[in-house]
């Protein structure tokens, strides 16, 4: 089977014409899914393992696959505590070396674990969703992250927000929906992750030469955008 990483195609030629009417959707109305008791479990193991860090800064890897990222930042901040969270037992149970003391991997579903951290009160001083899945139909837009009704949680969390992806159309409708989320804009660059990839996915664009792009917000801990009841 080929590896060579498929370039998004979509009909869509510019952000979707309904996302800011489903941000706004997401901003005002109450969502009641309830939470999954695995990941009620899966977040509770992660706050104990937090509190054990001390007064470390927290890092959050949103969609870490196979945790790349979560060593390379637990690295790259030896005085944080680095959390990646994905829901693929598969993805975390890969080899990739032996994880740093100050990170964590957790499998859990994110549209439970963001919303257990944001009523935790979690505050990460830096959060990444590198290379989210693209669903790039029209009719996929609720599945994309920030067409999705956890948005509000995902921002209100704040800190510094980087968002990574190698469709361009995600990040500009990503940065369209934080800046009427939060007021924050959030440029749209484009990214060369160099010789050193950051995350799995990252090198395989990378070395198939795509194009990536990224926004980076820096947002204030605001947990009263997600409507509660
Ligand atoms: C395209 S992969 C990118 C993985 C990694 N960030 C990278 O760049 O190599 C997207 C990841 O998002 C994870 N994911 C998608 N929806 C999720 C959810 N609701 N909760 C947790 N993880 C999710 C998938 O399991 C998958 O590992």
């Amino acid at each position: 089977m080929s590896d060579v990483p498929r370039i998004v195609t979509s009909a869509q030629t510019g952000p979707h014409e309904d996302l800011l009417r489903r941000v706004t959707r997401g901003l005002s109305h109450v969502w009641r899914k309830p939470l999954a008791q695995h990941t009620r479990d899966a977040f509770d193991d992660a706050e104990a393992w937090r509190r054990s860090q001390g007064e470390r800064g927290l890092i959050l890897d949103a969609c870490c696959g196979v945790g790349l990222s979560t060593r390379r930042l637990a690295e790259q901040f030896p005085e944080h505590s680095v959390i990646g969270v994905d829901r693929s037992a598969d993805r975390l149970s890969r080899d990739h070396g032996p994880l740093p003391d100050n990170a964590l991997l957790v499998r859990a579903d994110l549209v439970d674990f963001w919303r257990l951290a944001l009523a935790t009160g979690w505050q990460p001083e830096r959060h990444y969703l590198l290379y989210p899945n693209p669903y790039p139909k029209s009719v996929q837009l609720k599945h994309r992250w920030h067409g999705h009704p956890v948005f509000p949680a995902i921002v209100g969390l704040g800190g510094r927000l980087e968002v990574r992806s190698n469709w361009r159309i995600y990040v500009e409708e990503f940065a369209a929906a934080v800046t009427l989320a939060t007021g924050v804009s959030a440029p749209v660059e484009a990214h060369d992750p160099g010789v050193a990839p950051m995350t799995h996915f990252e090198r395989k664009y990378h070395e198939h030469h795509q194009p990536l792009w990224r926004l980076v917000a820096t947002l204030d801990h605001r947990p009263q955008l997600m409507p509660t009841p």
